[in-house]
């Protein structure tokens, strides 16, 4: 894919250099150009040396444009992304204003343009930002972000750029076929930590990447989607509302708040069991003893508990095997009550904290292969395949 990535004055600019490399990690050709003001935040030289190519900043550049000019650029891109995208550019573009090469790009590409915001929250939320913002969403400018947080004026709330990782996955994600408009969707993900004492835990493998994966395509469907997860450093897919938790009961009393949920995914590799009695102080070694007893509880079975709900969401499982799949798989899906289950084998550098995984789809009456795939192109499978069911039943 050919992104055209636009650079906006701003402090977050130096955010882009991650963003462009991500890109091409990705696999995508990178074009950048700056605005005036955003090559003060970032210099081109470093850009140029994570893009691979010529960094443009000028209409008026006779050597750039006789190579390819603006016209030609704007034909090339795929898609255009301005992040970081200035109240200065948002105003512009919303005006159809063409006073420097990015916004005449803007206004002479055919590609799906989208921008992630960064300013000042109180820039923000000011409806003339406001406005100019639903100006572009009305013109089908997609909104990335801005994500809450800390803010580099030491202010805290909306403004802050979405992080360049949740940026080039929305850029990245496959349109979904998938109309889920209306829908709320429910998707736990990650691993629990059961705590042992205060520095210790028991913990699994899980990396929550398919639960990520399986958000932000739900996102991209359109519904309304909560993640609730267990610790992990992965970003957050765009407009998805996220719920951090740690311990199994935490994660099912985050569930149990969600008032209402048309489909829930478990996703998440919830612990079985919990140490009876966390110690309060740290558990001292015994010098003369050689073995250590932690006495184990069970938990609750959350997507179980989900599966009771009246009215009913649509249940998905997953249940990773290392023998005789299908079976297990089917029991799992009956005893708990799921409409589905999506079964991996273990292992293989499937599964687990891998980039990839293969999933056997059970449902009542159905059954269905999705090959191995990066877990995002899974995910999008997985949506599609969801869909075609909850319409059946
Ligand atoms: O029984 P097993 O752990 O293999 O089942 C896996 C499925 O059950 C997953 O969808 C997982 O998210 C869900 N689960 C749960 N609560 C538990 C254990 C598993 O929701 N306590």
């Amino acid at each position: 894919m050919r992104i055209l990535v636009g650079i906006s004055g701003g402090i977050a600019a130096y955010k882009a250099i991650t963003l462009v490399r991500r890109l091409r990690d990705a696999g995508c050709e990178v074009q950048v150009v700056l605005t005036e003001s955003a090559a003060q935040f970032v210099t081109p030289l470093s850009l140029q040396a994570v893009s691979g190519a010529p960094v443009r900043s000028s209409l008026f550049d006779a050597a750039a444009e006789a190579g390819m000019d603006h016209i030609a650029l704007a034909r090339w891109a795929d898609q255009v992304i301005i992040a970081p995208a200035s109240a200065d550019v948002l105003a512009r573009m919303a005006n159809g204003m063409a006073n420097d090469l990015l916004t005449t790009l803007v206004l002479a590409t055919s590609a799906p343009v989208s921008v992630a915001p960064a300013m000042n929250r109180q820039m923000w939320a000011h409806p003339a930002v406001q406005v100019n913002i639903a100006t572009l969403k009305a013109r089908g400018v997609r909104v990335i972000g801005p994500a809450s947080g800390a803010q580099a004026c030491g202010e805290l709330g909306a403004g802050r750029m979405e992080e360049p990782e949740a940026i080039a996955s929305a850029l990245l994600a496959p349109t979904s076929s998938v109309n889920w408009q209306g829908k709320r969707v429910v998707i736990t993900a990650g691993g629990t930590r059961e705590p042992i004492d205060p520095v210790r835990f028991i913990a699994n493998r899980s990396s929550g990447k398919m639960g990520f994966a399986l958000a932000a395509s739900a996102q991209a469907a359109g519904a309304a989607v909560t993640l609730i997860c267990g610790p992990n450093a992965l970003p957050t897919p765009s407009g998805v509302t996220r719920i951090e938790v740690e311990t199994a009961l935490e994660m099912q009393a985050a569930v149990m708040g969600v008032a209402q949920m048309d489909v829930f995914i478990g996703a998440a590799a919830v612990a079985d069991y919990r140490v009876a009695e966390p110690a309060t102080h740290k558990i001292k070694k015994i010098i003369d003893a050689d073995t250590l007893t932690l006495t184990l509880v069970k938990n609750p079975d959350i997507i179980r508990t989900v599966a009771l709900r009246q009215p009913k969401p649509f249940v998905v499982g997953f249940a990773a095997e290392t023998e005789q799949l299908n079976h297990y798989a089917h029991q799992k899906r009956v005893a708990k009550g799921m409409d589905m289950i999506c079964a991996n084998w273990v292992g293989d550098g499937l599964a687990f904290d891998q980039p990839d995984n293969a999933l056997t789809v059970l449902w009542a009456g159905g059954e269905h292969r999705l090959m191995r795939a990066e877990k995002f192109t899974l995910a999008v499978q997985l949506v599609e395949l969801i869909n075609q069911v909850m319409k059946q039943s």
